[in-house]
């Protein structure tokens, strides 16, 4: 047997991920010690040869070469030709959306993660951008949505925190095929490059917080960027040192070193979702399940189309009301409750209540972000006490429905 070549159904598997992600930036031989693993380079300034003359790194807001390490390996597994790192996927956020000037318009797809809604209509809005937000999953009201001032179309798929699909290159298609110029961009933090390639679907820019999987163990905040556009690429890197939105040497260390195993975390973080969503679509105290991989996902064939595999996040709706929704999240042993995914971990949030707290009321409850949404990030943790503790937190949730009805019989 010569290993998985693909998850059943799924696209295959990119070839060599694992071989790139270990020594692609990893190289001794750049280095005179033929140090296996890149140094942390902490120098902020590098000696010239003469004036204006350097060996490739001059300061290191403008480059730094633990960097250069991290950003060669990312564009490998993007199967692209440049990678930018930066300070956080906020950052990386905001640099992107230096490429567009006054009166440019930028599309949005309408659920994405609350910072990002927050960033376009809070702030990239008063410095005079037309944002706006539409559903991608309907390609009918992205044409509608378009416009003369078009200029960038923002894609998150899956979406945070509802999980819908959106189809990557029939928007980049429809988009191109309005004004080839618009920068189409997919934050591609849920899935990461080992189970989606927006490049290679038509996307212009992909973009991650690597704060998520990517790094991979909740110990690192960055953003990454990788693309094949020359003209573009330019533009960002001159951006990401005049702005200044750089990370430091240390966590780009960390990250390049989270980024090893990332085919492995991937792997495992799809068979626990697959089994805690399974569990959970059978389990009677919960009212829908969430899980691209799941048949009754809505997008679940596109997901088959579109990637080699699902991550580790789920959504879910508890029967009952808040109090349900909050009993479950306290009661959680294993599954901690905090903000943020993706790492070895299993975390539980309240999307209503923590991450998404800034969408607007009227959006939230337009997007199905409502008292009961729970979403997971189900870690690397045994199968059976991730499932265990899932199903101890909802019997305490049904708990207080008896407490409640047995109230109800005293009165
Ligand atoms: C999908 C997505 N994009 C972007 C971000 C922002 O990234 P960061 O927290 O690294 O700034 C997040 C953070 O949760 C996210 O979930």
């Amino acid at each position: 047997v010569i290993g998985v070549e693909s998850f059943s159904g799924y696209q295959p598997l990119f070839k060599s991920f694992a071989t790139d992600a270990i020594h692609v930036g990893s190289e001794p031989e750049q280095w005179n010690s033929r140090a296996v693993v890149p140094p942390i380079s902490l120098s902020t300034t590098f000696k010239q040869h003469g004036p204006g003359k350097h060996a490739g790194f001059d300061y290191s807001r403008c480059g730094n070469p633990t960097r250069s390490c991290l950003e060669r390996a990312v564009a490998a597994l993007d199967g692209a030709q440049y990678c930018l790192a930066l300070s956080s996927g906020t950052a990386a956020t905001l640099t992107i959306t230096h490429l567009l000037k006054t009166g440019d318009g930028i599309l949005c797809m309408n659920d994405v993660y609350g910072g990002t809604n927050e960033y376009f209509s809070k702030i990239a809005a008063e410095f005079g951008l037309d944002v706006s937000f539409a559903d991608l999953t309907k390609l009918e009201l992205l044409k509608a949505a378009l416009k003369a001032n078009t200029k960038m179309l923002w894609i998150e798929t899956p979406t945070n925190p509802t999980l819908k699909v959106v189809d990557i290159k029939g928007c980049a298609d429809i988009v191109h095929e309005h004004n080839k110029d618009i920068i189409v961009v997919v934050d591609n933090t849920f899935m990461s490059p080992y189970f989606q390639r927006p490049l290679a679907l038509g996307a212009d820019i992909c973009m991650y917080s690597a704060t998520k999987y990517m790094n991979g163990h909740s110990d690192v905040l960055m953003g990454l960027i990788s693309l094949n556009r020359d003209d573009i690429y330019e533009r960002l890197k001159f951006l990401q040192s005049a702005i200044g939105t750089v990370p430091s040497p240390f966590d780009c260390y960390m990250c390049h070193r989270g980024l090893k195993t990332l085919h492995l975390r991937m792997k495992q973080h799809f068979k626990n979702a697959m089994a805690a969503a399974q569990f959970l679509e059978a389990d009677p105290r919960v009212d829908r399940v969430i899980f691209p991989g799941l048949p009754s996902h809505p997008q679940h064939e596109l997901t088959k189309r579109q990637c080699t595999g699902c991550p580790g996040m789920i959504s879910f709706y508890i029967k009952g009301k808040l109090e349900h929704a909050s009993t479950f999240l306290s009661s959680l042993k294993l599954f901690t409750l905090a903000d943020s995914l993706g790492g070895v971990e299993s975390l539980a949030e309240h999307p209503v209540s923590m991450t998404h707290v800034s969408v607007p009321e009227n959006e939230k409850k337009e997007l199905g972000i409502s008292d009961t949404l729970i979403r997971l990030s189900v870690g690397l943790e045994d199968e059976e006490n991730i499932i265990a503790d899932l199903d101890q937190a909802l019997a305490a949730a049904v708990s207080i429905s008896k407490h409640i009805i047995f109230l109800h019989s005293l009165t």
